[in-house]
């Protein structure tokens, strides 16, 4: 990837203290491209951002995207924003819409209007996945999207909607990137959001049985941290024009069943501590409105931006397990 094309610019990731924030700051801050991180540490943690604040070439800005002043600020002097700041989560959406509406609908909308005043020469923005909906077709395909299922997909559409008007309306660059179950070093394994993959690690470590929701049979496009920012990199740098005022899907492009995963895992784990092997994998029915499965067609990408993941599922899975070993705190 060019990197040198970001020699002397400024990158604001708003979320950058949280998963996929703070490994875009950390890629950016290795390539010594000027980085503004603007997060209210509503999910995000200190801890990963602390490595970054002794580098003169990050700024932390602690302020929320919810308010227009805050968006203002951190815009100010910047080339490209690569926008992460949400609040992630379907459970959480579904238990309270109203504060998932305000940070991804209102403050998205703040970081549009901020990044228009400002000039910024590209907005790339974390979409998601879950704006398929509930149409079945798999591979899902860019232009074909069901109905959301949750409150947090419906603000997921939003944005693109939005960002789709500001090019249109403004002339502001935007690119959109659908995430498909993202996993890696520093994903939070705590708390009643948590993500599957550090979930499951935390419990095989701790020796507690993962719960798998229904017979497993349930498959994901799990997409290793690494290729999601090839991606980021891509869509900022790119100068292919008809690139641009779109959106992507970002994942691997293959199929992994959630007992598969669990299995991966576990045998994965058990290197690093023998007893793992022991671990009885659980079951209980299947959760309200997850889909059956989920899988990206990644040509769009490929053609338009140039993507190449370099992450298998089992090569990202492989280099998670040691991070987390090394890492996790038993809690
Ligand atoms: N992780 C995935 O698999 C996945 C999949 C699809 C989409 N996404 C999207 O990617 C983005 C990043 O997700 P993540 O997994 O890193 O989650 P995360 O919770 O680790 O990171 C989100 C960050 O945004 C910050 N934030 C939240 N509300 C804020 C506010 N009002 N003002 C400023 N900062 C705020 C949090 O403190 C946190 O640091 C989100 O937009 C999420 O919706 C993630």
């Amino acid at each position: 990837m060019n990197y040198n094309l970001l020699k002397d610019k400024t990158v604001l990731v708003t979320g950058g203290a949280g998963f996929i924030g703070s490994n875009l700051c950390e890629t950016l801050l290795n390539y010594n491209v000027k980085v503004v991180c603007l997060d209210n540490f509503a999910t995000g943690k200190r801890e990963n951002i602390a490595p970054f604040l002794k580098n003169k070439q990050f700024q932390l800005i602690e302020g929320d995207i919810r308010n227009l002043e805050d968006c203002h600020t951190a815009c100010k002097n910047v080339d490209f924003i690569l926008h992460q700041a949400a609040l992630g989560s379907v459970p959480r959406s579904i238990k309270d819409p109203i504060t998932t509406n305000d940070v991804n609908i209102s403050g998205f909308l703040n970081m549009l209007v901020a990044a228009r005043d400002a000039k910024v020469k590209r907005f790339v923005y974390a979409a998601s996945s879950s704006t398929y909906g509930d149409h079945q077709a798999l591979p899902k395909i860019e232009e074909i999207i069901g109905k959301p299922l949750s409150p947090y997909a419906i603000t997921k559409y939003v944005n693109e909607l939005y960002a789709d008007i500001f090019y249109k309306t403004y002339q502001l660059d935007t690119v959109g990137l659908r995430y498909f179950n993202v996993f890696g070093k520093r994903q939070d394994p705590n708390g009643a959001y948590a993500a599957v993959i550090p979930l499951f690690v935390k419990q095989f470590i701790n020796h507690e049985s993962p719960v798998i929701n229904g017979d497993g049979s349930y498959s994901r496009d799990f997409t290793y941290i690494d290729n999601v920012i090839q991606m980021n990199i891509k869509a900022i740098t790119t100068a292919n024009k008809d690139a641009l005022n779109t959106v992507y899907n970002v994942a691997y492009g293959e199929r992994t069943t959630l007992l598969e995963l669990a299995t991966i895992l576990k045998t994965y784990l058990s290197e690093f501590d023998p007893a793992i092997k022991e671990i009885e994998i659980k079951h209980r029915d299947n959760r309200i409105g997850d889909i059956p499965h989920s899988l990206a067609s990644i040509e769009k990408a490929k053609q338009l931006l140039n993507y190449n993941p370099k992450f298998s599922i089992t090569n990202g899975l492989k280099a998670a397990v040691s991070w987390y070993w090394e890492n996790l705190q038993v809690s």
